[in-house]
């Protein structure tokens, strides 16, 4: 697989990902074409962060993955996602696209931490973060699902030293 920017033909895609109910039981249910569609506007902007995953052998869409900034208790971090369609899980995908959004949040180099959000039922997800090194997880409980448990993944994306040097580029 291979994950290259989001495009301006990818809205079915995403309509695959986000409008339905399986694909989005730990996310507080399936999003409405309107809200998909104003998801689409800011994926297709260069620079939004936000990735297609493709098969190689077919060249076919089979998911996305992306990181975006967020405040979480005063503190600028990235937040990454991830979502790969129903034929394709299972075969580590989602962790190979994740695994290269993370090099390139690392790459960005903006803020020190990468958070993920998965919801405490959402076995996939939380091995994937448990792949990558999980920092202080916590339970909280978010918004969107309304009052459902996410365990806070903090995913450091490069060692302190070395991201004060690449800030004051050195
Ligand atoms: C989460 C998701 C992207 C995983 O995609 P995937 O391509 O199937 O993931 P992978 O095949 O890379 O598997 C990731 C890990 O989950 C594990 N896993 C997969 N299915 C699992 C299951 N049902 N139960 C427990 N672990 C599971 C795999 O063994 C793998 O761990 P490992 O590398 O340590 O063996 C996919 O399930 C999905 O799109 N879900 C719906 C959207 C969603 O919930 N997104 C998450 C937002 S936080």
């Amino acid at each position: 697989m291979r994950i290259e920017p989001w495009g301006e033909g990818d809205l079915p895609l995403l309509e695959t990902a986000l409008g339905d109910p399986q694909m989005m039981e730990h996310l507080g249910g399936p999003e409405s074409i309107e809200k998909i569609a104003k998801r689409q506007a800011g994926y297709e902007r260069p620079d939004s962060g936000q990735f297609k995953i493709i098969d190689e052998a077919t060249g076919e869409g089979v998911g996305w993955v992306g990181y975006w900034e967020r405040t979480w208790r005063g503190e600028q971090v990235y937040e990454i996602g991830w979502s790969v369609i129903p034929p394709f899980q299972g075969r580590g995908i989602g962790g190979l696209a994740t695994a290269q959004a993370i090099a390139m949040a690392r790459a960005e180099g903006k803020h020190r931490f990468l958070h993920a959000y998965p919801s405490v039922n959402n076995a996939p997800s939380n091995a994937i973060c448990r792949k990558f090194g999980l920092h202080a997880p916590r339970v909280v409980r978010l918004r969107v699902p309304a009052g459902s448990l996410h365990a806070v993944q903090r995913l450091a994306p490069r060692p302190p030293r070395e991201f004060l040097r690449a800030r004051l580029g050195l």
